[in-house]
């Protein structure tokens, strides 16, 4: 059933709330046995295909944990393989691109047409979930952002110096114009044909782009990522989430979005009347959540007093879950930051 001005919904428009919304990046995934015995018996990719199987992980993890949003399970890189470049999760070596862009030549891989059409598969799965999820439940939807997808689609994978990107995007223009300009439109078709199979929220991750000083962001990023949320929905709030991005806040939250996500490294007290209290999400770090209950509650708490009686605060980590996180702690932390914050 659709959600209807859930709790998390209006934090993210900045309205009081009758308690703290939470919900955990990476929340559906391998901290879950459910999840691990449904991986044995099927691979990473054709998970992500099967609506029946996102439904069942999605909502089995949400309800759960008693998060007050679910996450669609799908991946960031399902736009690149749409849009033409061969996409492989090898095990335990992660995302890999065979055919990476490294010159304008490249842009031939590149046929963007068809995005509705290809990934049809996540719109269905989201359907199916939306249908079978409690009201009280929002659901979101998400992508990539240009950046950080880029990454990997020049990189090959996951990198450590992003020397590839940096080469591209400061010397072959051409190159960084077209697969730029390709990622933000089938983005935003991508999300449109989200928000329309149900998702009330969307989420960009842009998990690399603190790679960036503040000119780079500025000279090339921003403007992609300005026109990416202008072309989004209107009536749907947005996320915008980066790690490492303490110097690019204000320029991203100029770029675009609803509510700011916020990494670990930032500090709360610090960054939100610079933003005039806008609302904003984060940034617990998620090794805390290996540590004893007590330290958990401790850090949490830590948080909550930053926040104090302020509305437009959503709750969630500053970074995904880490696979050997313990259930328990999950479960408790949302207890207690719904129990804690209860008015
Ligand atoms: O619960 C959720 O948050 C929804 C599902 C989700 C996944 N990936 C599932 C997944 C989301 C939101 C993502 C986003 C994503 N994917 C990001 C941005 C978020 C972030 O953490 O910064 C990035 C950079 C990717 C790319 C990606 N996908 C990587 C680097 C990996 C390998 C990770 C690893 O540790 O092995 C993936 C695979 C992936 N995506 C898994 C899951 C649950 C693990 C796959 C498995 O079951 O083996």
């Amino acid at each position: 059933m659709k959600a209807n001005n859930t709790v998390f919904l209006q934090a993210c428009q900045g309205k009081p709330t009758l308690h703290t919304p939470i919900w955990l990046m990476r929340q559906a995934g391998r901290y879950m046995k459910e999840y691990r015995d449904i991986r044995a018996k099927v691979s990473f990719l054709e998970l992500c295909r099967s609506p029946e199987l996102v439904c069942e992980v999605t909502t089995f993890a949400c309800r759960t944990i008693k998060a007050d949003a679910a996450i669609i399970f799908a991946d960031i890189l399902l736009i690149a393989e749409a849009i033409g470049f061969n996409l492989e999760f090898a095990k335990d070596h992660g995302p890999r691109i065979h055919n990476p862009l490294r010159s304008d030549k490249d842009l031939s891989t590149i046929d963007a047409s068809g995005i509705p059409e290809k990934l049809k598969y996540v719109f269905d799965a989201i359907a199916l979930t939306r249908k079978e999820l409690e009201p009280h439940y929002s659901l979101i939807g998400f992508a990539g952002a240009p950046f950080t997808v880029a990454t990997y689609i020049i990189e090959g994978g996951k990198s450590k110096d992003f020397a590839h990107i940096k080469n591209v995007m400061r010397t072959q223009p051409k190159a960084w114009d077209g697969l730029m300009t390709a990622l933000v439109d089938s983005t935003i078709l991508y999300l449109q044909g989200q928000v329309k199979a149900g998702a009330d929220t969307l989420q960009l991750f842009d998990s690399w782009i603190g790679i960036l000083n503040e000119e780079e962001y500025v000279k090339y990023v921003f403007p992609y990522m300005k026109r990416l949320f202008e072309g989004l929905p209107k009536d749907v709030p947005t996320i915008h989430f980066g790690t490492k991005t303490k110097h690019l806040l204000l320029k991203m939250r100029e770029a675009g979005g609803t509510v700011q996500g916020l990494d670990t490294d930032v500090s709360i007290s610090d960054y939100w009347p610079k933003i005039n209290y806008k609302p904003i999400q984060g940034n617990l770090a998620p090794e805390v959540l290996l540590e004893d209950f007590s330290t958990v509650k401790r850090e949490a708490q830590k948080i909550l007093d930053q926040v104090g009686n302020r509305p437009g605060f959503i709750f969630n980590l500053g970074h995904g879950i880490v696979p050997a996180t313990p259930v328990d702690n999950v479960i408790k932390l949302i207890e207690y930051v719904h129990t804690v914050t209860q008015r």
